[in-house]
């Protein structure tokens, strides 16, 4: 592809401008720059769709502007064509997949809700001819999360039992995925609708947590042998389920935590309970459990080994809704209504499946 002729010098983007939630921060800036004057290392993508991800929102409602550095393009997984590969390994028309992870967004004001976006090479990976560009969307930002937290911080290996609280979250479907690929049992929670999905996925064990607090059940009818690993993918919702934990999670195991929900406390006396739990010692009584918090940082070795279970087909994504351009602000109603089961992606090119 000659990229140079066809590439326009404006685009329609989703631009913050504000701090707020997504129908007062965001506008569809229609006269958009296309990025150019890529640095070495840099290539130019045109985005076919895009996924969000609670970050997106979180930040936007979050962030004060003097760190949010608005205006910005938002959001961060995507997948596309690249039209300027720069000199850099990939050529012009290949198909990827890719992620502007969150300190990149901030600083080159780039994101996935673009029509062209630049980012360095190392950020995407070939596009699996198999998946749809609207099923490629979503892998990357929920993919790397499950992959660093299982393999790098909590050390999950195969034979071991897993718990995911959360396995119908986006990131607990690609956890459950990766689990099962390297030979572990998975228990999950989730509300009862989605067991038939979450087994499908290769979860052994289901929790319905619409039938009383997890950490109830788990202590009335604990594992055996107790789960190695419990990866919190909900957000803060339940500190009870870390405070019992020696009852299910063996001696040794690990708890890891994706974060914070805005609505998973509720409250300062809440906060202040759960900062208590989580850092109280076991002299005063405190769980004999490691708790870890995680965060993704990007690493092109995981993004690399993590591509590798989608090719093998061991990791396969999992779409909730699709979304048209125009329709963002619905897009965001449906993943902040907290009952996506899989990625909320938007199609920024129309044309594409
Ligand atoms: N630290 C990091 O680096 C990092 C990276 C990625 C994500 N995160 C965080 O991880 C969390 C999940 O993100 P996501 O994109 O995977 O979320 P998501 O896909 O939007 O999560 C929606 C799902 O949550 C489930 N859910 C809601 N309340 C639940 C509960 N009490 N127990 C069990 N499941 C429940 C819903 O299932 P039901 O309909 O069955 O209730 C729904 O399927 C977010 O807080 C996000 O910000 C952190």
């Amino acid at each position: 592809m000659s990229s140079s002729t066809q590439i326009p010098k404006t685009q329609k983007a989703w631009v913050a401008v504000r701090r707020g939630k997504p129908s007062d921060a965001l506008i569809c800036d229609e006269n958009a720059k296309v990025p150019s004057n890529l640095e070495p290392g840099e290539i130019l993508v045109k985005v076919q769709a895009a996924a969000l991800n609670p970050v997106g929102y979180k930040l936007m409602g979050l962030l004060p502007n003097l760190f949010a550095k608005r205006p910005h393009v938002v959001e961060h997984d995507f997948t596309g064509l690249v039209v300027d590969a720069n000199g850099t390994e990939l050529q012009n028309g290949d198909a990827v997949y890719g992620i502007i992870p969150v300190p990149l967004n901030l600083q080159s004001h780039q994101g996935a809700l673009a029509q062209y976006i630049r980012l360095p090479a190392s950020h995407v990976v070939p596009r699996p001819s198999e998946l749809k560009p609207t099923e490629a969307a979503g892998l990357t930002l929920v993919g790397l999360t499950a992959y660093q937290a299982l393999f790098d911080v909590a050390k999950l290996e195969q034979g071991q039992h897993l718990f995911i609280n959360g396995g119908s979250t986006a990131v607990g479907i690609s956890a459950i995925q990766l689990a099962k690929a390297i030979g572990c049992t998975v228990t999950v929670s989730a509300s009862g609708k989605r067991e038939p999905l979450l087994r499908s996925l290769g979860a052994d064990h289901f929790i319905d947590y619409t039938k009383g607090p997890v950490h109830e059940q788990l202590s009335h009818d604990p594992p055996s042998p107790k789960f190695h690993v419990i990866f919190e993918t909900v957000g803060a919702t339940d500190v009870d389920l870390y405070t019992h934990s020696e009852k299910y999670l063996a001696p040794g195991g690990i708890f890891v935590s994706v974060g914070i929900h805005p609505h998973g406390i509720s409250g300062f006396g809440q906060a202040l309970r759960y900062i208590w739990e989580l850092t109280r010692p076991s002299f005063l009584g405190g769980t004999k459990r490691t708790w870890k918090w995680f965060s993704l940082s990007f690493k092109r070795e995981n993004f690399e080994n993590f591509a590798q279970y989608v090719i093998d087909g061991k990791v396969k994504p999992v779409v909730d809704s699709v979304y048209s351009y125009e329709d963002v602000l619905k897009a965001y109603e449906r993943i902040m209504s907290l009952r996506a089961a899989g990625k909320v992606v938007v199609k920024v090119d129309p044309s594409v499946d």
